[in-house]
């Protein structure tokens, strides 16, 4: 059986990007629509050259339940079996949550619970730490709360500028998000009781180092 997954972006899409490659010549693992909120997202463009549908869904001039009910109609009509938000800038509501329950997954670039929401490099990086990283994890009606997967560690080098930082903290996203929706598609992770379950192989790890 196919793992089906949505793909949920609102912007460039190199998470897609890597989703697509890591995904590419896989029998159980398939992107099978990317649904952007914003028509001009240069992640549609990545998915059309891969072939794979893709999906406009405005958010304006609409209520956030009614964004999250037609985003679920379009999820539902591609039968994904999980969704991952790639960069997807809208929060999303229990009547999306409800509709997909522990199959909503998110990436985020610090390690959470530190530095949440908008410009987390940034944050990380005023605020003087020498590690930080990116984490993907289950989504819960907060912004960027839910129960930790998995992270990825990335030091802050003396010499670093944020655009340095930035671009370590993005090279680990790459590495990490395949990883755990590999897990997800392939029934070998799971959310229960707020618990996440994952089956992993020898050699296999949710903390991966720079
Ligand atoms: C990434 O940093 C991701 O962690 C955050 O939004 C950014 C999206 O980048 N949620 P891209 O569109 O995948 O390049």
């Amino acid at each position: 059986m196919t793992g089906r997954i949505g793909v949920l972006i609102s912007g460039s899409g190199t998470n897609l990007q890597a989703l697509i490659d890591a995904f590419a010549e896989d029998d159980t693992v398939e992107v099978a629509v990317v649904i952007s909120n914003k028509a001009d997202a240069y992640g549609l463009e990545r998915a059309a050259a891969a072939g794979i549908p893709t999906v406009v869904v405005d958010h304006r001039g609409k209520s956030r339940r009614s964004f999250d009910a037609e985003l679920v109609d379009a999820l539902r009509s591609y039968r994904v079996s999980w969704v991952a938000l790639a960069g997807f800038m809208r929060i999303i509501t229990p009547v999306f949550l409800d509709a997909f329950p522990g199959r909503v997954i998110n990436i985020h670039p610090s390690l959470l619970p530190a530095f949440p929401g908008v410009n987390a490099q940034q944050q990380a990086f005023d605020a003087g730490v020498a590690v930080t990283g990116a984490t993907v994890h289950f989504v819960d009606a907060g912004m960027d709360t839910g129960p930790v997967i998995a992270q990825g560690v990335v030091p802050r080098r003396d010499d670093d500028g944020v655009d340095d930082l930035k671009a370590r903290i993005l090279a680990m996203e790459h590495r990490l998000f395949p990883m755990v929706m590999r897990l997800a598609a392939e029934g070998r992770l799971a959310l229960r009781d707020g618990e996440v379950e994952a089956e992993l192989l020898p050699g296999e790890s949710l903390r991966l180092d720079h």
